[in-house]
């Protein structure tokens, strides 16, 4: 396993996770650095899952150091490491169904006009740069309930860019997103941009990782 650096953005050490007498994890030392892409593999029930829940804090009981930037970090909830800049696309998305891309996008921190309703039309505009940038032909309006899962999940990447994420878990993307225009990355069947910072909305490129 790679060892922690200057480079390393996040980084697990001896993580150890017991469900009552099962040993789900036992001791994985894993590290992610900027614009890194890994992948998890392994059999049903190795652990994959486990793992890349104790990183974003959706497991807090478990045994060993999470580190971001250097820092040790101890996520109480998924609230906490979002703040932190970890988001995760969960096998099943969390996407509501009778609500539109854009919704979805800014769900709960929906843009607001001076007198406090929803600005819709801010909310499109900045859900359209996202998917923009991603290479994605969306029309923020429609619903997610007519996308396909590939494209669902397209729209959790954004949703997760939007909120700066840094480093993006995906459990089990078992529909790869369909190519984009942009420039190849190493994973196959994957294509996401990887252009000048000053191209992204927001701030910069999401290094990610994944369990498959
Ligand atoms: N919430 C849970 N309660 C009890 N056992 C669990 C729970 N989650 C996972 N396990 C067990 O932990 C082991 C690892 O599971 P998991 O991390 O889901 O593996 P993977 O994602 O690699 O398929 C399995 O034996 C699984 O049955
Ligand atoms: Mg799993």
């Amino acid at each position: 396993m790679a060892k922690p650096d200057h480079a390393t953005l996040v980084a697990m050490t001896g993580a150890t996770k017991h469900f009552g007498g099962v040993r789900a994890s036992a001791g994985i030392d894993f590290a992610v650095r900027r614009g890194e892409i890994h992948a998890l593999i392994g059999e049903n029930g190795a652990g994959k899952s486990t793992l890349m829940n104790i990183l974003p804090g959706v497991i807090t009981d478990y045994e060993g150091e999470v580190s971001i930037d250097g820092r040790g970090v101890r996520f109480h909830g998924p609230g906490d490491a979002q703040r932190a800049g970890i988001a995760t696309i969960h096998q099943e998305l969390d996407l509501v169904a009778g609500l539109s891309i854009a919704e979805n996008m800014f769900l709960g921190r929906e843009p607001r006009t001076r007198i406090r309703t929803v600005d819709q039309r801010a909310m499109r505009a900045r859900a359209s740069e996202h998917l923009r940038w991603l290479g994605v032909n969306l029309d923020p309006r429609r619903p997610v309930s007519g996308l396909r899962v590939g494209e669902q999940q397209l729209v959790e990447i954004a949703k997760a860019l939007s909120l700066d994420a840094r480093v993006l878990i995906m459990d089990e993307p078992t529909a790869p997103p369909p190519r984009s225009p942009g420039p190849r990355c190493s994973a196959p069947n994957w294509s996401c941009p990887r252009g000048p910072l000053s191209r992204r909305p927001r701030s910069p490129p999401t290094p990610a990782c994944s369990a498959s």
